[in-house]
């Protein structure tokens, strides 16, 4: 990308605040050379992420339990070399063995989730199990494996994907809301521990959003996504595109300068 110096609406543009790069008239948006890991890159969200990262340059990981999904997503990414890997959250030996193959990583997105929705007092402590493991014990270790890298190459970026559903509360969601919350304490922990390298940590928090995830929470209550939709400013649910634009953002050297934050990407449920 090369900056436009001149022309005869360079000053109008400067004046509205464009610096004259590219057609947004944002410069350092891409992300060729980059390698990122996305995990759930199978899933609604994370597939999008991965297109988005793959459209700015980056080598794409698509990590994921459902590894014929990720191999699908990653056929499909503009990135000749992008490439799916294996990877159980859930499993630490499966964590260890995915890192190794990752080999350098620049950017990891912890996109993974599952939530199993059902009243607390109700709920099934084996379920909280699951969701601690995949959650945030998973993106922890895989944290702790990759980190290193970023901080000794001096650049890096760490993603979280969260949920509007641990910033408000959400009914049904609190072992959910509890592991997905764990990332906030996480996340900004990280930005100041890596700060000094370059790397940066941030949160983005989906509000309802149009995947197989939240299908599958309609599927046994419904008009459950209908009353969902309707509760949302913007009058409809999100799609993982929408996500997406927010977290390949932030990998990018533009958002060098934000770090420790947590944003919601909901239509307006939640305002902060
Ligand atoms: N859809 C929503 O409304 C919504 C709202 C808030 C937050 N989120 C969060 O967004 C993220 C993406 O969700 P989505 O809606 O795209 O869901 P999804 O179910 O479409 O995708 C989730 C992906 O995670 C993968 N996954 C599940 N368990 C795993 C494990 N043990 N190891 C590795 N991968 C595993 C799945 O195979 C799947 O590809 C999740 O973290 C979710 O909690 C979603």
């Amino acid at each position: 990308m090369t900056v436009e110096k001149g022309g005869p609406d360079a000053t109008d543009r400067m004046e509205a605040g464009v610096t004259g790069m590219g057609g947004l008239g944002l410069g350092g948006l891409g992300l060729g050379g980059r390698v990122a890991v996305v995990t759930g890159g199978a899933g609604g969200i994370g597939s999008a992420i991965a297109a988005d990262l793959a459209s700015l340059g980056a080598r794409v990981i698509v990590a994921d339990v459902d590894l014929t999904g990720a191999e699908k997503v990653a056929a499909g990414l503009v990135s000749e070399s992008a490439l799916a890997l294996a990877l159980d959250l859930a499993s630490p030996p499966s964590i260890e063995g995915f890192a190794a193959a990752a080999g350098r990583v620049d950017i990891l997105v912890h996109n993974a989730g599952v939530s199993i929705v059902e009243p607390f007092v109700s709920s099934d402590p084996a379920g909280w199990d699951l969701m601690w493991q995949v959650n945030l014990r998973g993106p922890m270790l895989l944290t702790k494996l990759l980190l290193p890298g970023m901080l000794a190459a001096g650049w890096g970026r760490l993603v979280f994907v969260s949920s509007d559903g641990a910033r408000a509360g959400s009914g049904g969601e609190a072992a959910y809301a509890a592991t997905k919350s764990g990332l906030f304490g996480l996340a900004k922990t990280l930005a100041r521990e890596a700060a000094r390298a370059n790397v940066t940590s941030n949160v983005v928090c989906p509000g309802p959003t149009d995947t197989p995830m939240l299908r599958r929470v309609g599927a046994d209550r419904p008009g459950l996504v209908e009353k969902i939709t309707r509760g949302v400013p913007l009058r409809r649910l999100g799609t993982p595109a929408d996500v997406a634009g927010l977290v390949a953002y932030l990998c990018t050297d533009r958002a060098a300068y934000i770090t420790g934050q947590t944003l919601s990407v909901s239509g307006g449920v939640t305002m902060h």
